[in-house]
């Protein structure tokens, strides 16, 4: 049965003081991947605000420079550190997760970059993009990474998530498929893989201190999310986010919190939204499906043996 963490306070905002982080994070590690724009920015912020060395990865390298060397300005905290990495592409996920293994620990895994409204094409690895970008690229970084994790315990990830994994379908067939799904369909299809993935892992990571939850941000206004959607389509999106979405600084400050707050150091395995516990897609009970999901995902990022720890 669903047992919220907190009770619901209707005198505050969706996200009120309560889902704010309060304890300092010195010589603790954050990765935040989007963290260049968005909702990580904001939660990079947050965390690099109450002391993390905080470590922001994304595609573009003028982004990050930009966002880096604000985030040292707007905080005061000159432990941000920025890393280039592509979601899209095996290579560079491998690449960034080596460099990754450089730091002296990760304490927290903060799994937020997306994209939505990609090109409907297979990446140079042979993936849908879309799925590529949201999920597969997702999995092999902290697949990769779960071993340095486990030396950092107790560390925690968060695998970013959305309410549109209720419209997308697991299809093991065609889940590569070009010219099959449509924008949403194929988002969602890619957010209800992180889900089962989450879950799955957690499962997988029990006793060694290693927690995985679920994060769906809900609607977020003011972030980039929806300039790759064509003109009409994008225009029209954001302006239904900018009226009924929450604040990005909000979100991010949200995100910060579940990913770092000792009051979330108990809970893994979960769906977090509004600050909180939610009921999961249903799927994710179907232990069949999480398994075979994960074996076929291994075998799409092409696991090697020597990568292998599961
Ligand atoms: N905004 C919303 O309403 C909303 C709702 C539900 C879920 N979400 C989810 O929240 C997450 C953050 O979204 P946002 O709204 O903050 O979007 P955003 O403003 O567009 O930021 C996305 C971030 O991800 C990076 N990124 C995009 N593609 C990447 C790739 N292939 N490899 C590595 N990094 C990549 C971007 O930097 P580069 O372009 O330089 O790589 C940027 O830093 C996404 O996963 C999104 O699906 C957002």
């Amino acid at each position: 049965m669903w047992s919220p963490v907190f009770e619901f306070d209707p005198s505050c905002d969706v996200v009120c003081e309560m889902c704010k982080l309060k304890t300092r994070l010195d010589g603790k590690i954050a990765v935040v991947t989007g963290g260049s724009a968005g909702i990580g920015y904001e939660t990079a912020k947050e965390l690099a605000k109450y002391g993390a060395k905080v470590i922001i990865a994304s595609r573009n390298e003028t982004k990050l420079k930009l966002a880096t060397e604000k985030l040292i300005y707007t905080t005061g905290n000159k432990d941000v550190n920025y890393k280039r990495v592509d979601l899209g592409s095996l290579k560079s996920v491998r690449r960034f997760a080596n460099e990754l293994y450089n730091e002296d620990r990760i304490d927290f895994l903060i799994n937020n970059a997306g994209a939505v409204g990609l090109s409907d094409r297979l990446t140079d690895d042979g993936l849908n993009l879309t799925m590529q970008v949201n999920y597969f690229g997702v999995f092999l970084l902290t697949y990769l990474l779960v071993p340095m994790m486990k030396l950092s315990s107790p560390s925690r990830i968060i695998i970013g998530t959305a309410s549109s994994m209720y419209i997308g379908e697991i299809d093991f067939h065609h889940w590569n498929d070009i010219g099959r799904y449509n924008v949403l369909t194929s988002l969602g299809t890619s957010k209800l893989a992180d889900s089962l993935f989450t879950v799955e892992l957690h499962e997988r990571l029990q006793n060694c201190g290693v927690s995985v939850n679920g994060f769906d941000p809900f609607l977020v206004r003011g972030t980039d999310i929806f300039g790759n959607l064509d003109t009409l389509t994008g225009e029209v999106s954001k302006l239904f986010v900018d009226i009924t979405g929450r604040e990005r600084k909000d979100v991010g400050a949200e995100l910060a919190y579940l990913a770092a707050s000792p009051d979330f150091d108990n809970v893994s395995g979960e769906y977090l939204k509004f600050c909180n516990v939610w009921p999961n897609h249903w799927l994710v009970k179907d232990k069949e499906l999480r398994k075979t999901l994960w074996e076929k995902t291994k075998d799409a990022v092409r696991i090697t043996a020597e990568e292998e720890w599961d």
